[in-house]
């Protein structure tokens, strides 16, 4: 099977990934970490730390970004009077899900379509954050499924602008897709002790079944941090094989570049057809829009190649497909069927 359905990664480890692998010791497994005598957490928070710039103790760790996301809402929404998490209109299913099962509650800021993309409209977002005056502002850059992301400036605009017993959440799990740029992060954290932003070993770092989420927090929350703090250490196996990702950019850069190839291909065979739409994509995935009386006999297609992508059925992208970029040959094989089955459907 080939899946193309949920941003994972069809290429291969580094070979520092695969030497960390091979090379760790069992024995290790059999004590906890003893690093937490230093102070510390974690040997891979120690590395963030320094990669980042951003001090130790503000370094989240998780067992994938939706752990650092689900401690955070769950934490800030329990413990406060303002039950309201503002998430964008399009977005990952998993925010509001987490606000439910603490009790809370979700509002939407509109995404608005400009062109091949969407967009944040900071001012309007700004604006529904004073009047919802929500517990949680929850921003996504770049966003899934629609791939718009924030620059540095806007979110410091936004940070400004709105209540300062506002967290601000920005998931950052496709971020360095965009740029391997990290610098703006410390000083964000640094000036803002409102603002958390999370990211994730899953996606550029392709190592989805590792379960490795990091985040950086603003200073003084010291309660949260001990709330999502592991007291007898982190998997270690995971920080070996994640340190070793942490140090394999030059490998996931290039993987990213071959991704390109698949963008273009889907935009010259499908941009230009009645009823299509290749968005911009700026992460692992892409969004296309096409003409929806062909789903059932898309699913079957896709379906019988063994493959799997994923038919939007969020609101007011219903005539949206995402498809993870993978091999080329992969690509390949999904562009011609979907040209096929527009085809035949033409005849
Ligand atoms: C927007 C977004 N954030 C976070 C994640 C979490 O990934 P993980 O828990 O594997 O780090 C995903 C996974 O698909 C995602 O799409």
């Amino acid at each position: 099977m080939n899946y193309l359905d949920r941003n994972e990664f069809n290429f291969e480890p580094s070979q520092k990934v695969l030497d960390a692998i091979k090379n760790f010791n069992p024995k290790d497994l059999c004590f906890y970490t003893r690093i937490y005598d230093q102070g510390k957490k974690s040997v891979i928070s120690v590395r963030l730390s320094e990669l980042y710039g951003v001090p130790e103790e503000q370094v989240l760790l998780g067992y994938g970004g939706e752990d650092i996301l689900k401690n955070a809402v769950h934490y800030f929404l329990m413990n406060s009077d303002l039950k309201t998490i503002l998430i964008p209109e399009f977005s990952w299913w998993y925010y509001n899900r987490i606000a439910g099962e603490c009790g809370g509650e979700f509002q939407m800021y509109p995404l608005h379509e400009v062109g091949d993309t969407f967009a944040y409209d900071v001012k309007e977002v700004i604006e529904y954050t004073n009047r919802v005056h929500p517990r949680m502002l929850l921003l996504a850059s770049p966003n899934n499924p629609t791939g718009n992301s924030l620059t540095p400036e806007e979110i410091g605009e936004i940070m400004e602008n709105i209540p300062s017993d506002t967290m601000v959440l920005i998931d950052e799990a496709y971020a360095s897709f965009i740029t391997s740029d990290t610098d703006y992060i410390a000083p964000l954290v640094n000036k803002y002790q409102n603002l958390i932003i999370s990211r994730t070993l899953s996606k550029f770092y392709g190592l989805p079944g590792l379960r490795l989420g990091f985040g950086f927090i603003g200073k003084g929350h010291d309660q949260f941090i001990s709330y999502i703090n592991k007291y007898l250490g982190y998997n270690r196996f995971s920080e070996a094989v994640g340190l070793a990702a942490l140090e394999s950019d030059e490998h996931y850069r290039r993987v990213a570049d071959e991704m390109d190839w698949g963008r273009k291909l889907y935009k010259k065979e499908l941009g230009d057809l009645p009823g299509f739409k290749v968005y911009k994509s700026v992460a692992n995935f892409i969004l296309i829009k096409y003409p929806l009386e062909i789903k059932e006999q898309l699913q079957k297609a896709i379906a019988a190649q063994d493959y799997k992508i994923k038919f939007m059925s969020d609101k007011g992208l219903e005539s949206c497909i995402r498809i993870t970029l993978g091999r080329k040959e992969q690509t390949q094989a999904v562009c011609d069927t979907i040209l096929k089955v527009y085809n035949d459907s033409k005849k």
